[in-house]
């Protein structure tokens, strides 16, 4: 049969080895101690603390267990809680450091509580040992420093990002200003630029056609010395009447390029291209090579093959153009006794010719600007010429949607080659 109520009480709440076993086996270190301060008992568990046996520390002050440095202080604070003691937690906002026997001091919360027996006086501190959540703790707190830094250092960053994103904008701000007020500046000077130009093309222009008449003049002049002479004839009249008809044909020249360039700028010329046949290209290049006949140098000859059997399109008077200035380079650029090649032949969309000298050739830095208005090649200054006159093969060619293609060696010869679209080539081959 069941215990009652009163007979489980009377059998164990009076039951001092009841007693002993909670006080031997509590999870807590319990030290109690005598008004003098002095360790009366110490459980299992403050044992395991602490390091000691009971036996060792009955009789001990329990300022033994404190830290050197809290023992003095400690004394004063214990004989305090005796004049006044109440149950209340040890250290008040403090860390609290005991010591065990090895010497070392590990964190702990000590709570206190008394009681009186026959007028005595007796301490009880229970005491944890929190060792584990101090470095919890301080890991915490080390890891919410380490992430305070962080955002200190985020925010820095950030402010700094900022700061640059403003200095940049403004910067770019600054510089697209001033690169429209650049624009506006170059828009300026490429507007006066290209009214001096024009200005300036048109004066030659008409200084050129001015001066047409008075060299035709001096020219007249020079023959009819030329003619007075022969009755009488003086060697140094005639070799200044000799020097002033070179002159005169060299200005005459120079003022044929300042004309034909100033049509072509002024858009005046106007293409013809029509169909000719092979016998009309044959006869166009036999012209020419009369023409040509009074520049050659001594010993120098044009050797022309012409391998067109089909219709061609072409402007004969704008070919013819080309043709001089190329023809004319190859003499002037190449010495005595050397062969000149030209050929015309036709492939599926183009009318083909080429020029080919072996004279002075062209370095490879000079080719780049060869078709740029006024250039002359370094070693071409002491010959004469005006450097016009490949600027207005590539403006002619343009009037016939042509092109010109250029291979040169220097000290070995050059080649030129004019491409010149045919229509009916394409159409055919479309057929
Ligand atoms: N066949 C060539 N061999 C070597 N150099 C050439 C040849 N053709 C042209 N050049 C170079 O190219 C430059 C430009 O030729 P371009 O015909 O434009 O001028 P130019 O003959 O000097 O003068 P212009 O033709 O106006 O009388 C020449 O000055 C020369 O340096
Ligand atoms: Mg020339």
């Amino acid at each position: 049969m069941a215990e009652t109520r009163e007979e489980l009480a009377s059998r164990y709440i009076s039951n001092t080895e009841q007693f002993e076993a909670l006080f031997n086996y509590a999870t807590i270190g319990i030290v109690v101690t005598n008004h003098e301060g002095k360790i009366i008992n110490f459980n299992k568990f403050a044992e395991h603390q602490f390091g000691y046996s009971k036996e060792e520390l009955i009789g001990e002050t329990v300022d033994t267990l404190l830290p050197q440095a809290v023992q003095a202080r400690h004394v004063k604070y214990r004989e305090q809680y005796y004049q006044s003691p109440e149950v209340r937690e040890m250290g008040h906002g403090r860390d609290l450091f005991a010591l065990n026997k090895s010497g070392n001091t590990f964190p702990v919360e000590v709570s206190l509580s008394h009681y009186s027996i026959n007028g005595e006086t007796f301490v009880i501190a229970f005491v944890i040992d929190i060792t584990v959540r101090k470095k919890q703790e301080g890991v915490v707190l080390e890891q919410k420093q380490e992430l305070e830094m962080v955002t200190t250092e985020i925010k820095k960053m950030n402010s700094e990002l900022e700061q640059t994103v403003g200095d940049r904008t403004k910067m770019l701000r600054e510089a697209l200003v001033e690169l429209e007020r650049s624009k506006e500046e170059l828009n300026e000077a490429f507007e006066t630029e290209k009214e001096l130009s024009e200005l300036k093309s048109r004066f030659v222009t008409m200084a050129s056609h001015e001066f047409r008449t008075p060299l035709s003049t001096i020219l007249t002049s020079a023959y009819l010395l030329d003619k007075y002479n022969e009755l009488s004839p003086d060697p140094k009249i005639d070799k200044h009447i000799q020097r002033i008809k070179g002159a005169v044909s060299g200005m005459k020249g120079i003022l044929e390029d300042f004309l034909s360039l100033g049509k072509l700028e002024e858009g005046h010329v106007q293409t013809n291209i029509k169909m000719v046949t092979r016998a009309i290209i044959d006869s166009l290049f036999k012209n020419l090579m009369q023409e040509m006949d009074a520049l050659l140098k001594n010993g120098q000859h044009i050797v022309y093959t012409n391998s067109v059997v089909t219709i061609v399109c072409l402007d004969t008077n704008l070919v013819t153009n080309i043709l001089i200035n190329l023809i004319s380079n190859a003499i002037k650029f190449s010495p005595e006794n050397g062969i000149i090649r030209v050929t015309s032949f036709v492939d599926d969309n183009h009318f083909i010719i080429t020029v080919q000298d072996n004279g002075i050739g062209i370095s490879e830095e000079d080719q780049q600007h060869l078709f740029e208005r006024f250039f002359r090649a370094k070693n071409a200054v002491n010959i004469q010429g005006t450097g016009l006159g490949l600027h207005i093969v590539t403006k002619y060619l343009e009037l016939m949607n042509g092109r010109i293609e250029m291979t040169s060696k220097l000290d070995e010869g050059s080649t030129f080659t004019i491409y010149i679209p045919q229509p009916i080539a394409a159409a055919q081959k479309d057929l």
